[in-house]
């Protein structure tokens, strides 16, 4: 079982669009039994697979290890996909880990939940917070979604930063450029300097998403955005077959 992260500091970069698309080629595409863990509040990711209506309030006890994981996991409809749905209660994540004080807390929920996928994929919530050193220290890969523009590139270096100087072990970032505009001189600039990053070009599928509650791979397999993701996750899969 590996686990990979859709994290940024910053925040409306693509994380929850990228998880879900992730998820769905993990999935489908590479026919792993997964799990989409929607750990940021706002459920969005748990809104386009259409589970935002499953639990209320139970998420953040689950963490606690109140509620067992398996009472809120619930299946999508798209094959070997399931969802643990975010809600409100979320919120309360950073002071629960702060009081709960184990670094490896969420790295032991992973490992319990793990036993019956074979990927997990984790929607994370923007910040720099006790929720996003949890993660950074429990997963297996960081996916990184950045727009080309200094401030989104400065985000990525900050967090490498934070994460080398504490001088522990942490998962590999692996950026990707999100909602690329190749007409616009600063996406180009961006491309130009760091050309090896995955591309995910600024698409309306994508946007479509949230209004038809389904990843590109299921309405739109064949344009830019599913074919982008899919070349990612592909990539994602290599490096964790290598490990
Ligand atoms: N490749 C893309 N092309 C066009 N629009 C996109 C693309 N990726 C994301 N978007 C749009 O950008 C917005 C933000 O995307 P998303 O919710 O995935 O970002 P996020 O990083 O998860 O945001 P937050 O930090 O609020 O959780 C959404 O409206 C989404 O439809
Ligand atoms: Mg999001």
């Amino acid at each position: 079982m590996s686990v990979i992260a859709v994290y940024s500091m910053k925040g409306g970069v693509g994380k929850s669009c990228s998880a879900v698309n992730l998820a769905w080629n993990s999935a489908v595409g590479s026919s792993r039994r997964t799990l989409l863990w929607d750990l940021d509040p706002q459920g969005a990711a748990s809104y386009i697979l259409r589970g935002d209506q499953v639990i209320k309030d139970r998420a953040r006890a689950m963490v606690a290890g109140n509620v067992k994981p398996d009472k809120l996991i619930s299946p999508t409809g798209i094959e070997n996909l399931d969802l643990l749905a975010a809600d409100v209660s979320l919120r309360g994540l950073d002071r629960l880990f702060f009081q709960i004080s184990k670094k490896r807390h969420l790295g032991k929920l992973l490992k319990q939940i793990g036993k019956e996928y074979d990927r997990i994929i984790l929607d994370c919530p923007p910040g720099l917070t006790e929720t996003s050193e949890q993660i950074l220290r429990n997963v297996d890969i960081v996916v990184v979604p950045v727009i080309p523009s200094p401030l989104s590139e400065r985000a990525l270096t900050d967090v490498q930063m934070f994460l080398d100087s504490s001088g522990k072990k942490h998962a590999p970032l692996l950026p990707v450029y999100t909602m690329v505009d190749r007409r616009r001189s600063i996406h180009k600039q961006g491309l130009a300097s760091n050309p090896k990053w995955p591309v995910i070009p600024m698409s309306s599928a994508v946007e479509h998403m949230t209004k038809l509650q389904e990843p590109v791979g299921s309405f739109a397999p064949h344009g830019p955005a599913a074919r982008a993701y899919a070349r990612i996750w592909r990539g994602i899969e290599k490096r964790l077959t290598k490990k």
